[in-house]
């Protein structure tokens, strides 16, 4: 595929080397077009050399090639990384004053901004109102991921993973250049990934087995269709999607909270989490110590909170899509259409416990509800697919 990798003026430049690198070591030709402040961090040199192809900041080297035309003609993708506040800037006016912004005018193929900056300068109504409108456009903005800035500050600003990055552009290269690749601009998406740990002591908890990839792949699916997305995780050790919000949780309740908050402006809720249904009715501050030749005291529980049929019965915005899971070891279909009247959600994704799909694969097979009585099948396949159909469903419901 033809790849356009802009780099705009910030520090970040020089991690889209390594982003460079991913997308020609897995067969992409890319051609880099910097912005001339941008070659005070990495230089034409270094690009060129990396991508092997030519390298001009300015419209006029080459003219006769018709440059400031072709090169976005003729891109599959265009990756802003970093964007800087003065790019989203000129980007959000149409302004076209160098060799990228001309580009940006362009090119018909998506396009990915990845910004970078300093938390001020993000936070700031003109960056803020820029980036809307760029998203209502149709462009993929990708959330900074919060971190360690420049100098000693930390906050949000920080340019995302070069991994991460890729990732999503990979996933948008993949559902290709019709006009739907960002139809999940402007949204905002709040998904539950991995198990809730009960605690018992200090060092001992209820949990389960379910690894996050699931949610995982559900959270950088919408962050790839152009969706703001909110990951509450709970006790998933995975890496964090690029764009993604994360939220990390550890007990149910805490998990109840974060969705719960997320949720108030949300278009939809997926809840990907395996809630435990029980938790501990006493914690103990203390370590449990076995006492010898007394057998140990039953283990009394309490019921935790039904959050997915509660975020059903009482939907902080009106038409916001809940979607539940259902993971069964046995009848499944039959299991998940009696969970799906008991949750009152709008889809129910129904798959069962395996040792190839569901819990800890990276690969799943399901079925997906929907409240009319739709029942969509989808095929075995990596957990990202079912992200896609089920996102498929989702946005087709808020249109
Ligand atoms: N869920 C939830 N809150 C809980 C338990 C589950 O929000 N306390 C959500 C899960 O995130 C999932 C769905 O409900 O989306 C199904 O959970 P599951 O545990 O499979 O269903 P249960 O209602 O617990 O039914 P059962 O235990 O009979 O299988």
């Amino acid at each position: 595929m033809n790849v356009v990798l802009g780099v705009s003026g910030g520090i970040a430049a020089y991690k889209a080397c390594e982003l460079l690198r991913l997308f020609t070591e897995s067969g992409h030709r890319v051609r880099v077009v910097p912005t001339a402040a941008s070659l005070h961090f990495v230089g034409a040199a270094t690009w060129s050399a990396l991508s092997g192809q030519p390298v001009s900041t300015e419209v006029w080297e080459s003219v006769h090639e018709v440059p400031h035309v072709r090169i976005g003609q003729q891109a599959d993708l265009l990756v802003i990384a970093p964007a800087t506040a003065d790019l989203l800037a000129k980007a959000a006016h149409g302004r076209a004053d160098d060799l990228l912004t001309n580009t940006l005018l362009t090119a018909h193929c998506p396009v990915v901004f990845a910004p970078a900056m300093h938390t001020e300068m993000w936070e700031h109504p003109a960056t803020q109102e820029n980036v809307a409108t760029l998203r209502r456009r149709g462009a993929i903005v990708i959330e900074p991921a919060v971190g360690r800035l420049t100098g000693a500050d930390t906050g949000k600003g920080r340019f995302p993973d070069p991994e991460a990055i890729f990732e999503l552009c990979r996933r948008v290269l993949a559902r290709g250049a019709d006009a739907g690749v960002a139809d999940l601009a402007g949204r905002h998406v709040v998904v539950s990934a991995g198990g809730t740990r009960e605690p018992l002591d200090p060092v001992r908890f209820l949990g389960n087995i379910s690894s996050g990839r699931q949610g995982f792949a559900i959270a950088g699916v919408a962050a790839a269709r152009g969706a703001r997305v909110t990951l509450v995780a709970a006790n998933a050790e995975l890496p964090v999607p690029a764009g993604v919000d994360l939220v990390r949780v550890g007990t149910a309740l805490e998990l109840r909270e974060a969705v719960l908050a997320a949720a108030a402006d949300a278009d939809a809720v997926v809840m990907a989490a395996a809630v435990a249904d029980f938790r501990p009715a006493d914690y103990i501050s203390v370590k449990i110590k076995k006492v010898e030749g007394v057998e140990p005291a039953p283990l009394a529980l309490v019921r935790n909170p039904d959050i997915l049929a509660e975020i059903s019965a009482h939907r902080a915005v009106p038409g916001q899509v809940v979607v539940g899971f259902a993971a069964e070891t046995d009848d499944a279909l039959r299991h998940g259409r009696e969970k799906f009247i008991r949750k009152g959600c709008d889809l129910l994704v129904v798959n069962e416990v395996g040792a190839d799909r569901a819990f800890g694969s990276a690969n799943n097979e399901a079925v997906i509800l929907s409240a009319e009585g739709g029942e969509t099948a989808v095929p075995y396949g990596p957990k990202a697919q079912l992200a896609d159909q089920l996102w498929d469903l989702v946005a087709a419901r808020l249109a």
